[in-house]
């Protein structure tokens, strides 16, 4: 039977937060960044195969977090993959251990706790009613800018055509596994997985994201992160 793939990426370490272990081990109020993503992806009422893409260093303990989060009643196989240098060699690994019967797969950062199973889901539908990639996408708020080498100011960019993107996003297997052996063979890979896909000829759509999607980078993201926890919890 055809299933769902998702490959979650936790291996970067994250150098921006400036944290002493991965960005994906950083605890909010006790918990590891990734145990918010696992849990959220096995309550999702499919039956599917979770890779986890983790730092050699953290296989153990994240298989000690997949021990308490998931139900011993839980449609999902979880597997823990040990990451690459890059994020898209992570994501290869991690798709390279998903199970046979995979048909679509989603691709999330563990950086994104607070991604809800909604926009999960409507990732999900959009893949399997277009066959196509989607990303999930929100609307640019700052007035944008091109500048020069010398940070003066060229024109007003006109932002209407513009979106900023997230994770999950989405693709029927084939075409994402097409798009990263067809990077392999240049140089150059982008981290972005919907990019990969456009180079390789593939469609990519896109629905609507949300702002709880918000994504660890630096230090100043924590008390957005801390306000979505106070909010999920409320
Ligand atoms: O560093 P950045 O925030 O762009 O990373 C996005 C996601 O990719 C994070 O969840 C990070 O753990 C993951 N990643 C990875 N392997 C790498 C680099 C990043 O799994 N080598």
């Amino acid at each position: 039977m055809a299933s769902l793939g998702v490959v979650l990426v936790a291996a970067g370490r994250g150098e921006r937060l400036g944290a002493d272990v991965p960005k994906a081990f950083y605890e909010l109020h006790g918990r590891a960044l990734v145990e918010f993503s696992i849990a959220v992806i096995t309550s999702l009422p499919h039956a599917g195969h979770l890779v986890i893409v983790a730092p050699e260093s953290h296989a153990a303990a994240t298989l000690s977090i997949v021990d308490a989060v998931l139900p011993e009643t839980s449609s999902w196989d979880v597997s823990v993959v040990a990451g690459g240098r890059e994020r898209h060699e992570s994501v290869r690994f991690g798709l390279a251990a998903l199970g046979e019967h995979v048909d679509t797969v989603l691709v999330h950062d563990a950086a994104r706790p607070f991604a809800s199973a909604e926009l999960f889901e409507r990732v999900i539908a959009e893949v399997r009613r277009t066959g196509a990639g989607v990303i999930p996408a929100i609307a640019v708020v700052d007035t944008l800018k091109r500048v020069d080498e010398a940070g003066v100011v060229r024109e007003t960019v006109d932002r209407s055509t513009l979106v900023a993107v997230q994770t999950p996003q989405g693709f029927p297997r084939d075409v994402l596994e097409s798009a990263h052996s067809t990077a392999q063979l240049h140089g150059e890979l982008p981290t972005d997985d919907a990019e990969l896909v456009q180079r390789d000829g593939g469609t990519v759509h896109t629905v609507a994201g949300e702002l709880q999607a918000h994504k660890l980078t630096s230090p100043g993201d924590l008390p957005v992160l801390e306000h979505f926890l106070a909010a999920n919890a409320a």
